[in-house]
């Protein structure tokens, strides 16, 4: 029932508040992530684990890019992301000491679950699936499941599931920079900002008005251009997926970096740029690429910490972020992507829940 909403992918929109919560509910205690929230045999599982394997698809895929950087920069385990339609046809080399993570929303995705049925003919120290479906066959057939508790989602665009991902993965990280010697300390710091994740997204959901505004400037575009830097090039990813998803604009994403390595080629006045830039060192970067964008006529809409001080200027506009931690900040600045698509297709008249030729599941190859 989609109760006071238009349509299903704005109700799910709406509810990650709750279902952030949620993600968080029975796995924390005394500002700590719990090992029990991997099972009974955690602590075994913990020690024999040197590096961790994430593998999905679509959306899913973009939680495991963004987890990525969490593995390498906070836990010190190295980390290797990768579509499961490409892992299961290309016999990869996994080391015996492996954590092997599949990421999805509905526990069928046909190459997901094959990509995991391949993992486990290999020596690997465990499975873990971070899934929303309980009963689904991922979760059956991996050696452990850590569910998102999401809720069901039914708009075939991704929304809540993907930052509840996220939110699943900080603590399974956690847990493995724990072992890696990060300090109490600094666990406490990143689970208060996980815990401050639900306020921080409510207040992001109080722009909606805001997003609905831009989203007029978007609607006649025929193409759009996503920008980001580091664990947030995975959420310029996703912002460009679910534009393309439902609105049917072509939309591409780069980290930012690229963009004079070939895409700013395409810049001219028909081609937006959105940049996700929260106050780190992208700004500084994107600042210096403003010019450029500008000069080719270009339009810049940038995604920016409201007190990092970024003002707008001929050809940019900024919307301001609350401030929020680095480590949350993927899922934080996902919310204005996924408004903005869903405005920008309520405006162009699309199917939003069931977009064309797609599906919610992909059980097939
Ligand atoms: O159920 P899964 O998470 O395994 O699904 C993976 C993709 O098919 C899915 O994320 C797809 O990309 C969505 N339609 C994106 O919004």
């Amino acid at each position: 029932d989609k109760g006071t909403y238009r349509h299903f992918m704005q109700k799910e929109i709406f509810e990650q508040p709750t279902a952030l919560a949620n993600t968080l509910e029975g796995r924390l205690a005394g500002e700590r992530v719990l090992e029990a929230c991997l099972g009974p045999k955690a602590a075994d599982l913990l020690a024999r684990v040197k590096r961790v394997r994430l593998v999905a698809c679509g959306t899913s895929s973009h939680a495991g890019m963004v987890a990525r950087y969490w593995f390498e920069q906070i836990a010190k385990v190295p980390c290797q992301v990768e579509l499961a339609s490409e892992f299961r046809y290309r016999d990869p080399v996994i080391e015996p000491d492996t954590l092997f993570i599949t990421i999805s929303q509905s526990g069928e995705t046909a190459d997901t679950l094959e990509a995991l049925r391949h993992a486990k003919g290999k020596d690997i120290a465990a499975s873990l699936v971070i899934c929303n479906a309980p009963e689904s066959s991922l979760v059956r057939e991996s050696d452990i499941a850590l569910m998102t508790h999401a809720g069901p989602e039914r708009s075939v665009a991704s929304t809540k599931a993907f930052t509840t991902q996220l939110m699943a993965l900080a603590l399974v990280m956690l847990l493995l920079a724990r072992r890696n010697g990060l300090s109490a300390e600094e666990e406490r710091r990143h689970v208060k900002s996980l815990e401050s994740v639900a306020r921080v997204v409510e207040a992001v959901l109080q722009q909606d008005r805001q997003l609905q505004k831009l989203a007029e400037r978007l609607m006649h575009k025929n193409h759009a251009l996503f920008l980001g830097r580091g664990a947030m090039s995975p959420v310029a990813m996703e912002g460009a997926l679910k534009l393309k998803e439902i609105s049917y604009i072509h939309a591409e994403a780069y980290a930012a970096g690229e963009l004079k390595h070939g895409p700013l080629a395409l810049v001219d006045e028909h081609m937006p740029v959105i940049a996700v830039a929260p106050n780190d060192e992208l700004l500084e970067k994107v600042k210096s690429n403003l010019q450029e964008v500008a000069a080719r006529g270009g339009e810049l809409i940038v995604f920016a910490d409201r007190e990092a001080g970024f003002k707008d200027a001929p050809g940019v506009t900024v919307i301001g972020m609350p401030h929020a931690d680095e480590l949350i900040d993927p899922i934080v600045y996902t919310i204005p992507m996924q408004l903005l698509a869903y405005h920008v297709a309520v405006l162009r008249g699309t199917d939003v829940d069931q977009p064309r030729n797609l599906a919610k599941s992909v059980t097939v190859e």
